[in-house]
């Protein structure tokens, strides 16, 4: 592989795909980390591959490249992700919103504890890398993981919606918030610096608060 000057991963791959084989499999779109969908193993952790410079992660000279873990693959480095944003569904990842377009718009002012824990977590790109280093996911299939349970906690702190005492329940079964081991490997991975160890944590104590019932349902 010819070496250049701030060569990422992703430079490789598709210096691969376009000269060296051209049936080889990958996802991108962006390369300047917007979208999150060049994510994958490389040399065993999960990473942005237009993001991420081969000098930083191949000391020895030697990348060893793979899609994303604990997702099914579809093809060399494509994963399937229908099982991880089928989970965000499961989380009741969609706003439920309480007003009609013809309602003016809602005020949410930004120094309230809902509005900081809802901005927290917001800019998550729905990208895996988090859900493919979780070992939770890995051991038990079922566990909704990382991202989808970041995105059930800001909407759980949207005061605009109005599914919260679904969305609680849907969270707090087997599968859901209450099987992470808080081994923080999600926000150690995440590109994005976001904390879902932290949403997670937000979720056990809103479903031990029993804030579904106080809602009557
Ligand atoms: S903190 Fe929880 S969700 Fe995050 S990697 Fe660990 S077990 Fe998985
Ligand atoms: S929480 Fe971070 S690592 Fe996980 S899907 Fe969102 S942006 Fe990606
Ligand atoms: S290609 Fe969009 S984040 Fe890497």
């Amino acid at each position: 592989m010819p070496r250049r000057e701030s060569q990422t991963v992703l430079d490789v791959v598709t210096h691969i795909q376009r000269r060296l084989d051209p049936t080889l499999a990958y996802r991108f779109a962006c390369r300047v980390g917007m979208c999150g969908s060049c994510a994958m193993t490389v040399n065993g952790t999960p990473r942005w591959t237009c993001r991420t410079h081969v000098d930083k992660v191949a000391k020895d000279g030697v990348l060893r490249l793979g899609p994303l873990a604990n997702m099914p693959v579809v093809r060399d480095l494509v994963a399937d992700m229908r099982e991880f944003f089928d989970k965000w569904a499961r989380a009741k990842g969609q706003f439920t919103p309480t007003r009609t377009r013809a309602d003016g718009f809602a005020r949410v002012e930004p120094a309230t504890r809902e509005r900081r824990e809802a901005d927290a977590g917001i800019e998550c790109i729905g990208c895996g890398v988090c859900y493919a280093a979780c070992d939770v996911v890995k051991w038990n299939r079922d566990y909704l993981g990382p991202a989808a349970l970041n995105r059930a906690w800001t909407l759980v702190n949207d005061v605009r919606d109005g599914g919260q005492a679904a969305r609680l329940r849907a969270v707090s079964g087997d599968a859901g918030c209450h099987s992470c081991h808080t081994m923080m490997s999600c926000t150690e991975h995440c590109p994005k610096e976001l904390s879902p160890t932290r949403s997670i944590a937000g979720l056990k104590r809103a479903t031990f608060a029993g804030v579904f019932d106080a809602e009557g349902e």
